[in-house]
Order: structure tokens, then sequence, then C-alpha cells
């Protein structure tokens, strides 16, 4: 999604903007500029469709210069991907501004400044933004004001900053919904939509909260709440390796990320489980006896989020006797749910930052939830910042799009909370001493599972000339079956569908023929003859199929059967354990086709609109 770059400093900025854009690039987007002042008071602008590669090549043919400059990728939302309407926008040569979100009056917003004479370039509610702006100025209010006074005007989601020509010595940043970040330098200072961008100068952050102003000068950082009052906000120091963008020799982020999972694993575990169990406040400071009176629990998440989610609806209610519902944020935000007793709101996020999962927490805390718990991926994220109590999933920086770390660290996540809520809700000893026990044999099962990679290459080759798939799973297998669907979607663009392999006969058997490669996921569990009845249901209806089994399973490879075997993990792990040969055979596939692995058509990394 769009992506915020702003310096103020001595030095030419240019650099450090695209450098900067580059770094955001994982967001997804389709287009980038960049808008410089420099001292003697001359505004450019450099804007270009496609690739941040086009906007540098643009900048160094054409060589500009400012100690002042804000930068953008833009992901279409309001009007289609044109240089037009790519940021940054401009009222009158004077006011340059970037804008991630949506002004969702934007339409009212043009009518009455086209009235007073503005004319607008773009097809973007964001060019709204500044032409506001602008008409404050010439009321006679300095920019601080001006911006102050033309947020109050904005209806919908802003993180934005804006320069005036006129006014060189400072930016002003304003926040509401999009994310803000503002880095602290040595007589410079920087903002962004992520920290991952400003990196490579500053390890000093401070968050923007909602409705924050910003007055950003090279020596000096002001900050203003919706009241207009001075505020402090922390400064906090970022761990984030600077690397941490580098493909360490992988082909793409998404590869090198499918094998950090052992490792992520690892560090997700360490210090959190002891040999018998795990430690005491693990979800936060007082945890414990937060989650001592929870009787339900209420996940809310998008995407893989809620698949990660739906996995540990199954384990909550077999293991820990807890009542669990799980919902799709965009869903859970626009009805009228009940809220049972006791009931803590859980939300999971890799970006911690994704538009309607921060809707539903906020909505949900006006409920009457007794509590929330964040189970996410970056620290002094939105959710991070707004829930009572976080887990950090400890992935380190996601940068694929297609979601594969993150996932199996918040799996890991939600076995530990299993752990804690069975505690109060009657667990039983051998529950909780498999669930202990997977935990720790699981980064050397994970290990193992990724020496399948030379098998699935292979088994990648029969899909690629496909254009439609099934997947298919059972109990907490049937999200690891939708998790599936949706990699393969996403990276190699052949459509898929998973099912709940009960659910064939009810519709999906229909589709069944030899154009139509069927996945299984079948671990050795009590659901396995069940499994079994649907995988003939399959083939005698003509269909091939690849079956990811344990060896134990007894399955044989065939004319139309193709198994391949995962290492034999124990039942509570295996989702996680499954999870990874689904990810390769994406992966591969996707390399088959060429497309855009990390980067998939269409889509972005942190969803900050809705
Ligand atoms: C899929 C994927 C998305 C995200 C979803 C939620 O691979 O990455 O479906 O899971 O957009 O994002 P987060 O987890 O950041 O809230």
């Amino acid at each position: 999604m769009c992506g915020i770059v702003g310096a103020i400093a001595e030095r030419n900025v240019v650099e450090i903007l695209l450098e900067g854009l580059k770094r955001l690039e994982y967001r997804g987007y389709d287009s980038a500029g960049v808008a410089l002042l420099d001292g003697e008071g001359n505004l450019t602008r450099t804007r270009r469709t496609g690739k941040v590669k086009e906007l540098a090549d643009a900048l160094h043919t054409h060589p500009s210069k400012g100690n002042i400059g804000i930068a953008h990728t833009r992901w279409a939302t309001h009007g289609g991907v044109t240089e037009a309407n790519a940021h940054p926008h401009f009222s009158s040569d004077r006011i340059a501004v970037v804008h991630n979100g949506i002004i969702e009056n934007y339409q009212r917003l043009r009518s009455e400044l086209a009235a007073k004479g503005y004319g607008f370039d773009s097809d973007t509610d964001t060019e709204s933004i500044a032409h506001q702006v602008h008409y404050e100025l010439d009321q006679g209010a300095d920019l601080l004001q001006a911006v102050h006074n033309a947020v109050k005007k904005f209806e919908g989601a802003y993180g934005t900053v804006i320069i005036d020509k006129n006014d060189p010595e400072r930016m002003i940043v304003a926040r509401s919904g999009s994310p803000l970040v503002i880095g602290f330098g040595i007589g410079e200072n920087f903002i962004a939509s992520d920290q991952m961008a400003l990196l490579p100068v500053t390890r000093r952050f401070m968050y923007l909260e909602e409705g924050d102003v910003a007055e950003v000068t090279r020596t000096n950082v002001t900050v203003y709440d919706q009241d207009g009052q001075i505020v402090q906000r922390d400064i906090v120091e970022s761990d984030i390796e600077h690397d941490a963008g580098d493909k360490a020799g992988y082909r793409h982020y998404m590869l090198k990320e499918i094998h950090e999972q052992p490792t992520v694993v690892r560090n997700c575990l360490q210090g959190r489980l002891g040999e018998h169990g795990i430690s005491p406040n693990i979800f936060g400071q007082d945890a414990d006896s937060i989650l001592d009176n929870i009787k339900h629990v209420q996940i809310v998440a998008c995407g893989t989020s809620y698949h990660s989610g739906m996995t540990a609806k199954y384990w909550l209610e077999q293991y820990a006797n807890v009542s669990c519902n799980v919902e799709i944020a965009s869903e859970f935000r626009y009805r009228k749910s009940f809220v049972h007793p006791n009931s803590l709101l859980v939300t999971i996020s890799q970006s911690g930052e994704t538009a309607d999962t921060l809707a539903a927490l906020r909505l949900a805390k006006s409920l009457g939830y007794s509590s929330s718990l964040t189970i996410c991926n970056v620290p002094g994220s939105s959710l991070v910042r707004e829930s009572d109590l976080a887990f950090m999933t400890l992935a380190g920086a996601e940068i694929g799009v297609a979601s594969t770390k993150a996932f199996t660290t918040q799996l890991t996540g939600f076995l530990m909370l299993t752990l804690a809520l069975g505690k109060h809700n009657g667990m039983s000893e051998t529950d909780h001493k498999a669930i202990v026990d997977g935990l720790h044999s699981l980064p050397s099962k994970l290990e193992e599972t990724l020496s399948l990679t030379q098998g699935i290459k292979d088994l990648a080759e029969e899909f690629a000339d496909k254009h439609h798939s099934l997947f298919l799973g059972r109990g907490d297998q049937y999200p690891i079956a939708m998790e599936g669907a949706l990699k393969l979607k996403e990276i190699s663009y052949i459509h898929a569908e998973a099912y709940a392999s009960g659910e064939l006969k009810h519709g999906p058997l229909a589709l069944i023929d030899d154009e139509m490669p069927v996945i299984v996921v079948a671990p050795n569990n009590e659901l396995l003859e069940k499994l079994k009845s649907n995988v003939e249901e399959v083939r005698a209806r003509g269909g091939i199929m690849y079956v990811f089994a344990d060896k134990e399973a007894h399955f044989q490879s065939d004319n139309t059967m193709r198994v391949i075997n995962v290492p034999h993990c124990s039942a509570a792990i295996a989702p996680i354990i499954y999870t990874l040969p689904l990810q390769l055979l994406s992966y591969y596939v996707a390399i088959i086709k060429g497309t855009d692995v990390d980067q998939p058509r269409n889509l972005a990394k942190s969803v900050t609109v809705e």
C-alpha cells in the first residue's frame, strides 16, 4: 500500500528519499514521486508510473536537489495509475502534499474548492488536501495553523506530509487512521509511514498518535494532539536490523522468509517456553490475572492472519476448553455482534496497521470486552499500542507480500495462548504435555520439513499449466488448506479454493476432472479415515491428487495420486508443519509461471485502507 518518506536536512535529501522509497517497495505500489524544495526556494517535482527505479533514473538523468523533500509510492485507490495521479500533489506550485489513506468526503471538498477557483489536475482525493491547505493559508493562517484548520474538514483516513515553498524551514505532518513515524537524526529529521524506510539514517523513532499534527524542522519536532495542545510522545530506539531488507542470497524475500521459519519460531519460543510449560505473563504485564477470568475468545483478523485465527479456534476449544469465535475484521466491524461475558478480543496482524483490524479493535473497546490482546509482528504498530496486551511474534521484518513466517509464528503464539488459557480452564495434563513437547520439537521439525523442497519443485511443474485447483483438509488442517489456497492464488494467479473435505459432496465434487488438481493435507490424526474416504470420492471421479501426508497415514503414489511424505510430528503442531510444503508449492509454481513473487500484481503488504 502507499508509502511516505520525508526529510529535512542541511544536505541534499534526494538519495535519502529514494532509498526510503526502495525500502517501502515491498508494501506494493504502482507509481512513485518526489517533491524537493531547495535553498533558493525552488519547488520541483518528479513522478513516474511503475517502479521506484524509473523515478530514480529520472532523478539521476535530470539531477534535482533539495534540503526538504517528500516522496511517495502510490497504490491506486481514487483514479487510475497515471503520472498525473501520482503523488506529490501540488496546489498552485506552492504547496506539495503526499498522503496515505482515503479522504472519504473528497468529492464534496473538490466541489467546494472548485467553487473557490481551484482547478484539479488529478482524479485523486489527495489533491483536495493540497488545495484546502492553500485555501487556509490564503485566509491568513500560517502553515501549521492551515494544516490544523484543514484536517478538521477531512473525513476518512490520512497520514500526510505537507511542505510550503514560502515556508522552507519546516514540514507539517498529520495523522488520522494511517500510521506515521518521525525519525530523529542529528541536525536533520525524517518522516515515514514505516520505520523500515528510515533505518539507514536513524534508529530513533517517535510514533504519532491519532489526531496528531506535528511540526518538523531540522532540529526540532513539536507535536500537537487533536485538541491543538502540545504533547510529548515517547521516542523509542528501534532494534530492527538495518539489513533486514537484504535477500541474504535467496532469489526472493519470500523464499528467504520461508527458510527463516525454524529460526524465527525458535526466537518466538525463546524465554517464553520452559521445559514444563510457558513462563508467566508472556502476553504482557498482568496478563495471567487478566486471562484467569477469560471464558470466551473473539478473534478478529484479515487474510492469512484470519487463517491463523481459524486454526486457533480448533486449539482453544479442543485443548483449552474456552469457546472461541473467529471473524474477518471487515465483517466484524460493520455488524452488531454478541459479546459473551468474560470475553477476550484477540486481533492478529503481521503489520499491526491493517485498517479493518484496527477499526475492529477500536469498535470492540466500546462493546464491553474484558480485555484485548494483539498477536502482532511489528513493535510500536497501532495495534500493539492500542491493545491491552501484546504478544510480539518476533518473526523479523517480513518483506514478501505473501505472508509466510508471520503466519507460522502467529500459530506458535496461539499454541502458547492455548496453554495460558488452558491453565485456568481445566486443560488435561496429557494435552498440556503434548503441546509443550510439540512446541519444543517445532523448530527442528520445521527444518526437517524444508528438506522436502526438491520433491515439491518437481511437483510444481505439473501445476504450471493449470487454471484452477482445490485444497482439502479436515479439522485444524482445514484453515491450513485455506492458507495454502490463498498462497497459490496470490503469487501464481492460479484460482484456488479450499474446502473442508467433508463438504466435497455438497457441491465441489462437480468440479473434479483431470484439469483440476486436488491438494490434500493429511496428517495422521483421528480424522484420517474420514479424509481417506473423501480422497476416494475424488479418485472415483477421475481427479488428480497431490497428498501431503504423514508416512504412517499409508498413502501410496499411483497414476492418480502423488504422495509427498511430510515428517512425522505431534498432532498439536501439525498445522504449522503442513503449512511449509504448501508455501513451497506456491513459491515454485510462481517461479515456473514467472510472476512477481515478492510483489504480486494488485496486492499490497500493509493494507492501511479499508
Ligand atoms: C496474504 C497476506 C494478507 C495479510 C492480510 C492481513 O499472504 O499477507 O492476506 O495476511 O492483509 O495483514 P496483517 O497480517 O498485516 O494484518
